[in-house]
């Protein structure tokens, strides 16, 4: 049995997934034993190279890094890269992997390890849920191998930051996403209603200038091109740490506040197609059944400061 908790990480490979995965080797209580990428902010194949130089960046060419899908279930792939860049990782120079190329599908390999480890593992996703969601049709029974799956998606009031309703994650595979609130896995999930919050500030960024490593270095440039979108359209010089919330929280889950919730996404809308509707402010318990605990509020300065020092220990 591992003292830490063993931790799979779904990512979409961007810039505040680079955060993410930085983050997650040195968090304590946490292990990554698995990382798997999908498409989402780029393509397939610049996501899956991006997490393999994200990893090996960070000396980390011994966790496997593995294959997903290239398209949602459904709709056709969206991609964000006037917030990543055409890249996913901001045009910034990244040294290329040695590792060897998994050829397994990142279905097979995160069933086997949920497998595995026979309950224990816990579900990181940080992009679309495609890959969490085929790997559930392939094998029904991922559900009772799965501790819990920790969602960076969704937004309950704040509005959408893709469309007018959806956050990008849900927005991308509104299917698949539907298909995992409503699979009976232990879910938590962190909406940008907190992700929002969860916030670097110009000064704790620019202080990343004066770390002397090159896991820092790569960051603080790389931060550019989402930093400066947020500032063109007025909401402040800043860096949301979305993908790295869930991560946080395994690692120290006072960080966070949330509540048990019923969450539901709409697939059928045109207009409002991936918004995630629940019931987290409503008194009516009939609505839906409670699928998540749904995460609202965080210490932002200990989460700053936590940070930061994972950057510095590189
Ligand atoms: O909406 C926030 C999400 O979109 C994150 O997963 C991030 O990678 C972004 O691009
Ligand atoms: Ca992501």
């Amino acid at each position: 049995m591992m003292t830490n908790r063993p931790v799979w990480i779904d990512t979409d490979t961007g810039v505040d997934d680079a955060f993410a995965l930085v983050s997650a080797f040195k968090l304590p209580n946490i292990e990554v034993v698995g990382v798997s990428a999908c498409a989402g902010n780029v393509e397939l194949e610049k996501t899956f190279k991006n997490a393999r130089n994200v990893l090996s960046l960070c000396g980390k060419e011994d966790i496997k890094v593995y294959k997903g899908s290239e398209k949602p279930l459904v709709v056709e792939l969206h991609t964000a890269k006037h917030v990543h860049g055409e890249d996913g990782l901001g045009g910034i120079e990244i040294p290329q992997s040695n590792a060897k190329v998994e050829e397994e599908s990142a279905f097979d390999a995160l069933y086997k390890k949920a497998k595995e480890l026979n309950g224990e593992l816990t579900i990181v996703a940080i992009g679309p849920l495609t890959n969490i969601a085929i790997t559930l049709f392939k094998y029904p029974d991922l559900v009772k191998y799965v501790k819990e799956l920790v969602i960076m998606g969704g937004s309950i009031a704040v509005g959408g930051n893709t469309t007018i309703a959806a956050e990008f994650n849900i927005y991308v595979d509104p299917h698949a996403a539907q298909t995992i609130f409503k699979s009976g896995m232990k879910i938590t999930l962190f909406p940008l209603d907190v992700t929002m919050k969860t916030v670097l500030n110009r000064e704790e960024i620019d202080s990343l200038k004066d770390v002397y490593n090159k896991v820092a270095q790569f960051l603080y440039k790389a931060s550019a091109i989402p930093m400066s979108l947020y500032e063109r359209l007025g909401l402040g010089y800043k860096m949301c740490l979305h993908d790295t919330c869930p991560l946080l929280y395994l690692s120290d889950p006072t960080l966070f506040k949330g509540r048990e919730a019923g969450v539901y996404v709409e697939t059928q809308s045109e207009i409002s197609l991936g918004r995630t509707l629940s019931d987290l402010y409503v008194h009516r318990d009939e609505l839906f059944d409670k699928n998540a605990l749904v995460m609202i509020d965080v210490d932002r300065d200990r989460v700053a400061k936590l940070v930061i020092d994972t950057f510095k220990a590189y």
